[in-house]
């Protein structure tokens, strides 16, 4: 598969075990790493990222396993530019049916400082880290970390040379979050456009989330062109995070007649993994996060539970038995309606007549002033009461 128009499938590369984990305080034990590669191995991600090889005996240990297990996911290792990193990688992988050697170095002005080399120098690295991970492994990712942030000649220069020596897919990582979504797309369109042999390898966007436009950025990629879009669960990851999975995933499926790609995802898997990750990360998701946000498909307001109780479309734009829920939540509070009561105490196996409905009501309103959630035990301390009192 190549770039651009030529195809609308896009690939799905998950990175929830590698940058995801690299979130203080989100490690995860062996056994939860596997648990979790196996939920993205079965609702259809591409590319898993399982690890950085090198950084410890656990995490080598862990990619390794993953590799062995995996069954449909491609399994990819992190490598920084050296050949110690790369050789330790490729031994983590070389079980899988199918393997990726991920290996990077930032190119920005700013990161060109860290190892101290002139761009010549930085460039000559590029090519011979990248052709000895291509002697080990046949498919082979390079990025330019902080991509966004370097010089566009020479960010060309750098990717031309990787892949002729061999990367198959370049990523261009916004490594800071600092870009714009029609800057995301200029640069994918204007990289395609200029650097020789770009038709041969697939572009890959990779966002973090600093100033919250990380799925914006990623959907702006693709619309010029990236065909692999790097992505977390639940948006974990360094700082604000990286792209949510769930986010572009469902975004591209919502509104399929404005970004017309496929992902080989199974959504209705989406809830379970997000709450997987959620419980073994030990981050949990806020409420009003979209698609896995407690939230996302629950509607406590009168008139929209009235809406809801009429047409579901009156206010979700999509169905939550799609990311796997069973249904619509209604909680009650003191925003609800009399339409939102009946049904939940219809639900509940009470049928009313107007006066009794008209009582329960009142007081359900009283008690609502004084709680946040009325819940089904609450109700029925009312149905009890207003039955004692008539
Ligand atoms: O954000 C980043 O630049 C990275 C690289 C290692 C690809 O995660
Ligand atoms: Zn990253």
């Amino acid at each position: 598969m190549t770039n651009a128009s030529k195809q609308d499938r896009v690939l799905i590369f998950d990175t929830t075990l590698r940058d995801g984990e690299q979130s203080p305080g989100a490690t995860m034990t062996h056994n939860e790493k596997l648990e979790i590669a196996e939920m993205l191995d079965d609702m259809g991600v591409d590319i898993i990222e399982a690890g950085f090889p090198i950084a410890s005996e656990g995490d080598f240990a862990a990619v390794s396993e993953i590799a062995k297990r995996s069954k449909n996911s491609r399994i990819c290792g992190l490598a920084r530019a050296n050949f110690k990193d790369i050789d330790r990688c490729a031994e983590a992988v070389r079980h899988a049916g199918q393997s990726r050697i991920h290996t990077f170095i930032g190119t920005s002005p700013l990161h060109r400082e860290i190892p101290n080399l002139t761009k010549d120098e930085m460039a000559d690295l590029i090519h011979e880290t990248v052709t000895h991970a291509r002697n080990l492994v046949e498919n082979v990712q390079w990025s330019p970390m902080d991509a966004t942030r370097t010089e566009f000649d020479y960010l060309c220069r750098v990717i031309e040379i990787a892949i002729k020596a061999g990367a198959t897919t370049i990523n261009i990582p916004d490594t800071v979050g600092y870009t714009a979504p029609r800057e995301s797309a200029d640069l994918i369109r204007r990289l395609i456009e200029t650097v020789p042999g770009a038709d041969e390898v697939i572009f890959a966007t990779h966002c973090h989330n600093d100033l919250g436009m990380a799925t914006a950025n990623a959907l702006a990629a693709v619309d010029a062109g990236a065909r692999q879009i790097e992505c977390t669960i639940n948006g974990l990851g360094e700082r604000a995070g990286n792209t949510a999975l769930e986010e572009v995933v469902m975004a591209m499926k919502v509104r399929n007649d404005l970004m017309p790609y496929q992902t080989g995802i199974d959504t209705t898997k989406i809830m379970s993994i997000s709450r997987r990750v959620a419980a073994v990360s030990g981050f949990a998701v806020q409420y009003n996060k979209a698609i896995v946000g407690k939230n996302a498909f629950a509607h406590e307001s009168g008139i929209h539970q009235d809406g809801m109780l009429k047409n579901a479309e009156n206010f979700e734009i999509m169905r939550p038995q799609d990311v796997g829920l069973s249904g619509t939540s209604l909680p009650l509070g003191k925003h609800s309606g009399r339409a939102a009561l009946r049904a939940k105490l219809e639900d509940l196996g009470f049928e009313l007549g107007d006066n009794q409905l008209k009582d329960v009501f009142v007081r359900f309103k009283d008690l609502a002033d004084r709680k946040k959630e009325v819940h089904d035990d609450d109700i029925l301390a009312l149905m009890r009461d207003s039955e004692s009192a008539a």
